[in-house]
């Protein structure tokens, strides 16, 4: 059948290839072509089988599994290996995605994850191989910006970010994106910057086990972000959204210069690039905020979000970033606690740019559903508060040259980490 998977099975115990084999010989669409007991056995039959994944164990004799994936990567770009080892630590998957793997399981696994993983990256190749052929590259240093046809302007960057967690980030990053796009007619590309515990594909219902920034990483080493369009996964609102890996020990993988890359080619094609941040500083983070051309600065009525704001200016000003780089957003900002919105301001001694009110109905509710409330309760004020954010910041002009004083930055980026 044309549509059947052909697999290799590489590994040095005897027992382990016959299992394998023998397990994936349930599955219909998957055909077992060859058996290889090491690497250069493997990369050998690899050549003459033409195989689409090659399941492959990392601890072998002779060449291990990593060095042989690496071979195969550059012999026969088109296997996507799956990588097999009992020792799932974050640097043994590093180095399995650098080689060039795109999958790895951790031994023992069940018989679901091991098809499950196979049709993944099988289908994940399929579609790459597919997009590459039928379409102009998303992204070329001579390609059109977003909008006008011709017109070389490059999208916005928008890095949603809090310093302190559960203010309403990933909430307000997800419908200001999908209002963007349904409202705006922008082309909006929501990326998921909270690599460990990134909630963006909750909220919008999507599954990063098919496609992830983890995916990305060995397009990265290799200097190829041709098929970006690959990786990302297009919801219903017509919102692009390049996802978190799907579990915590994957978050390493993305380097600060690797999400800055990241982000400066989506901004070639979409008009809007919205990232969701993490809480906390890191160096990751810092790229995301120095590459933004805004940074919508979220607080709530409480005393800790404030005191951590008032931090957040004092680092921004030393960080050099222009005055309307970032806006200060209050949400919840009807909540009866006690704090008015002018105590906050006279705190922090500056002035709150907008403001989202409370509906714990409508936030909660869609959550809970995969909907973003921006599409199920449009007429809610919490919603119009945010169409009024979206307006904002798409008809705002850039506010920061992204490669300007990047080495006055980075001096000061040091001292500021020295701090922790
Ligand atoms: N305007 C709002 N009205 C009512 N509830 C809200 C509002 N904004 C956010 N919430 C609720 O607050 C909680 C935290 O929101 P969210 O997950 O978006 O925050 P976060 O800053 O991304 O958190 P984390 O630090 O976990 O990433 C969620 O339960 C969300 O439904
Ligand atoms: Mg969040």
């Amino acid at each position: 059948m044309a549509d059947q998977i052909r697999v290799l099975v590489v590994d040095d115990i005897p027992e382990t290839r016959d299992h394998l084999t023998k397990l994936l010989s349930f599955e219909s669409d998957i055909d077992v072509v060859g058996a290889a007991a090491s690497g250069r056995e493997a990369i050998e039959m690899a050549t003459t089988l033409n195989p689409d994944v090659v399941l492959m164990d990392i601890n072998m004799p002779d060449m291990d599994g990593i060095a042989a994936t690496e071979q195969l990567s550059a012999t026969v770009p088109s296997v996507a290996v799956v990588m097999m080892s009992v020792q799932g630590e974050a640097d043994y998957l590093r180095r399995s995605m650098l080689a060039g793997a795109r999958e790895f399981l951790v031994k023992p696994f069940s018989s679901d994850e091991l098809t499950a993983s196979i049709r993944q990256v099988h289908a994940r190749e399929r579609d790459k191989a597919s997009r590459i052929a039928a379409t102009t590259p998303l992204v070329r240093p001579s390609a059109s910006g977003p909008g006008a046809e011709g017109s070389d302007e490059l999208g916005q960057v928008v890095a949603v970010f809090s310093p302190k967690g559960g203010v309403g980030r990933t909430t307000v990053a997800v419908n200001l994106a999908v209002a963007a796009a349904t409202e705006l007619g922008k082309k909006v590309v929501i990326v998921d910057g909270s690599f460990q515990f990134g909630d963006v594909g909750v909220l919008l219902n999507l599954n990063p086990r098919s496609k992830s920034i983890a995916d990305l990483v060995p397009e990265l080493e290799a200097g190829d972000l041709d098929s970006l369009d690959t990786f990302v996964i297009t919801h219903s609102s017509g919102v692009k959204a390049l996802l978190a890996p799907p579990s915590p020990e994957m978050a390493d993988l993305v380097t600060p210069a690797g999400i800055k890359r990241i982000i400066e080619a989506l901004r070639i094609d979409n008009d809007l690039v919205v990232v969701d941040c993490t809480a906390y500083f890191n160096d990751t983070t810092l790229a995301i905020l120095d590459v933004a051309d805004i940074i919508l600065t979220m607080l709530s009525l409480e005393i800790t979000s404030i005191k951590n704001m008032r931090l957040f200016l004092e680092v921004a000003e030393q960080l050099g970033y222009e005055a309307g780089k970032v806006r200060l957003i209050l949400n919840r900002a009807d909540s009866a606690l006690g704090i008015r919105v002018t105590d906050v301001e006279n705190s922090i001694g500056r002035k709150v740019d907008e403001t989202i009110v409370s509906d714990g109905r409508s936030v909660v509710y869609a959550l809970n559903r995969g909907v973003p409330f921006f599409l199920s309760n449009k007429e809610a004020q919490v919603s119009q508060d945010i169409l009024r954010l979206a307006r904002t910041v798409t008809s705002s002009d850039r506010s920061s040259a992204p490669a300007g004083d990047d080495s006055r930055k980075s001096t000061q980026k040091k001292s500021l980490f020295a701090w922790r």
